[in-house]
C-alpha cells in the first residue's frame, strides 16, 4: 500500500490470516498443491452455483482465461473488438494468432457500440469479443442477433464482472464464453486467478486439456495448450474470499451510491449508464470529465493526487494506441473511445472505503471543479 496516499484508490479484499490457515491444512493432509486439488474443484462448483452458469473452469489467471476462451475454439482470421480496455483483451487476441479489429464505443455504456460492428465485418471475420466495461455489460441482444446473422463466435470479457447479474442471468451465461479475472484488485479474488464459463458441453475438453498443455490423455496432446492450472492455495483465498463476497458487494454499493448521490448534480462531470436489468457488482466508479470544465481529466488528476486523493486513468491510452502494436493493424476510427480514454477517471471504490474518505473524495471533487 502507498502510504502517500490519504484516501488509496484500492485495498484487496482478503480473508482472515486465521480463517486461510484452517483451509489450507488440508493441503498438507493430502500432500497436493496444484493439478484439480480439491480446493480447486471444491472452487468450480461453487463457482457454477454463484455465477449461475452450467460450467465454470479456473485458470491461473483472467489474461490466461481469455486466452484459453480464444485459442480453444481454434480459430484464424479477424476479432472484432473495444480498444476502451486493459492491454490484455488485445495482447490476447494477438497471442492468439488473431488480428483485431477494433470498433468504437457506444457513449453512454462505454461498451463496444453494435451499431457500428457490421460494417466491420469481412469474409475474414470469426468472432466479436466484447467487454463489460466497469461491469456495464455489452448489449448482449444485439451482438447475439450479429453473430447469428454472420456465423461469429461471441467471447466476453467478463473480467470486471464477477457476481453481477442481467435480466435475472448471471452476466457469465451470455455468450458463447465469458472469461472473468480474480486478480487481488478485482471485487473476487483468488490472489491471481480466472475463469471461463459456458453453456455448450462441447467446448468443455477444448477447454479444460488447454490448460494443462494440451493434454487429452495421457501419452497425447491434440492442441496446443500452455500452463494455467490454479494452485490450490490460490483456490483456498477464493473459497474464503466467496464468504465474504455479498457484504463485500454490499459495501461497494453505498460507496457507489454516495458518489453517485452527490456528483450526479456537478457540470462537469458524467458517468456511465447502468443499463436496465442489470445488478451490479460495483467494481469501479468512473468519472468523465466535461470538455467544460474548468479543468482537464490531467489536472483534476494532479490535484487529486497532491491532495492524497489516488485516482486512475482507467482505460488510458486506448490499447490500439500502445507502442506493441503500431504500424501492425489498420488504423481504425474510434473517436468516441479516444475521447472518452481522455476525459475518464477511476475513483477510489472498495470494500473497506470508508463513507467519510469517500465523502472526502467528493468534497475534494467538488471543491476544485466549482
Ligand atoms: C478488462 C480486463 N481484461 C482482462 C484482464 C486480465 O486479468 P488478469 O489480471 O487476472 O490476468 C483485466 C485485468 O485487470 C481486465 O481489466
Amino acid at each position: 500500500m502507498d502510504s502517500h496516499y490519504k484516501v488509496n484508490l484500492i485495498r484487496e479484499s482478503m480473508p482472515s490470516y486465521e480463517e486461510y490457515c484452517e483451509k489450507i491444512k488440508v493441503i498438507w493432509d493430502n500432500n497436493w498443491m496444484t493439478n484439480s486439488g480439491v480446493l480447486h474443484d471444491e472452487l468450480e462448483k461453487r463457482l457454477c452455483t454463484y455465477l449461475g452458469v452450467d460450467n465454470c473452469l479456473l485458470y491461473t489467471n483472467g489474461h490466461s482465461a481469455l486466452e484459453a476462451a480464444l485459442q480453444s475454439l481454434q480459430l484464424s482470421g479477424e476479432v472484432i473488438t473495444t480498444p476502451f480496455t486493459f492491454l490484455s483483451t488485445t495482447q490476447a487476441i494477438v497471442r492468439s494468432g488473431l488480428s483485431p479489429v477494433f470498433c468504437d464505443i457506444a457513449p453512454d455504456t462505454l461498451t463496444i457500440d453494435p451499431s457500428k460492428i457490421e460494417e466491420l465485418i469481412t469474409e475474414k471475420t470469426v468472432a466479436i469479443l466484447g467487454v463489460h466495461v466497469y461491469g456495464i455489460p455489452c448489449d448482449v441482444g444485439a451482438i447475439a442477433s450479429l453473430a447469428k446473422k454472420h456465423n461469429l463466435k461471441v467471447i466476453y470479457d467478463a473480467a470486471h464482472s464477477f457476481g453481477s447479474t442481467l435480466n435475472g442471468k448471471g452476466i457469465g451465461t451470455y455468450g458463447d464464453m465469458s472469461a472473468f479475472s480474480m486478480h487481488a484488485t478485482k471485487v473476487f479474488n483468488t490472489a491471481e486467478g480466472g475463469a471461463v464459463t459456458f453453456s455448450n458441453p462441447e467446448y468443455y475438453d477444448n477447454l479444460k486439456n488447454i490448460r494443462n498443455f494440451g493434454f487429452n490423455s495421457r501419452y497425447d496432446a491434440n492442441l496446443i495448450g500452455f500452463n494455467a492450472k490454479m494452485s490450490e492455495f490460490h483456490a483456498a483465498v477464493g473459497l474464503c474470499n466467496l464468504n465474504r463476497l455479498s457484504q463485500d458487494i454490499a459495501n461497494r454499493k453505498k460507496i457507489y451510491n454516495i458518489y453517485k448521490d452527490a456528483l450526479s448534480e456537478c457540470n462537469s462531470i458524467s458517468m456511465p449508464m447502468y443499463p436496465k436489468g442489470l445488478v451490479s457488482n460495483y467494481p469501479y466508479f468512473p468519472i468523465i470529465i466535461s470538455p467544460n470544465s474548468m479543468l482537464s481529466r490531467d489536472e483534476l488528476f494532479d490535484i487529486l493526487d497532491k491532495e492524497g486523493i489516488q485516482t486512475r486513468k482507467y482505460f488510458y491510452p486506448l490499447t490500439n494506441e500502445f507502442s506493441c502494436f503500431q504500424n501492425k493493424y489498420k488504423d481504425f476510427s474510434v473517436p468516441v473511445a479516444r475521447k472518452v480514454s481522455r476525459s475518464v477517471l477511476c475513483l477510489p471504490l472498495y470494500s473497506d472505503l470508508s463513507e467519510e474518505s469517500a465523502k472526502t473524495v467528493v468534497h475534494t471533487i467538488k471543491k476544485h471543479l466549482k
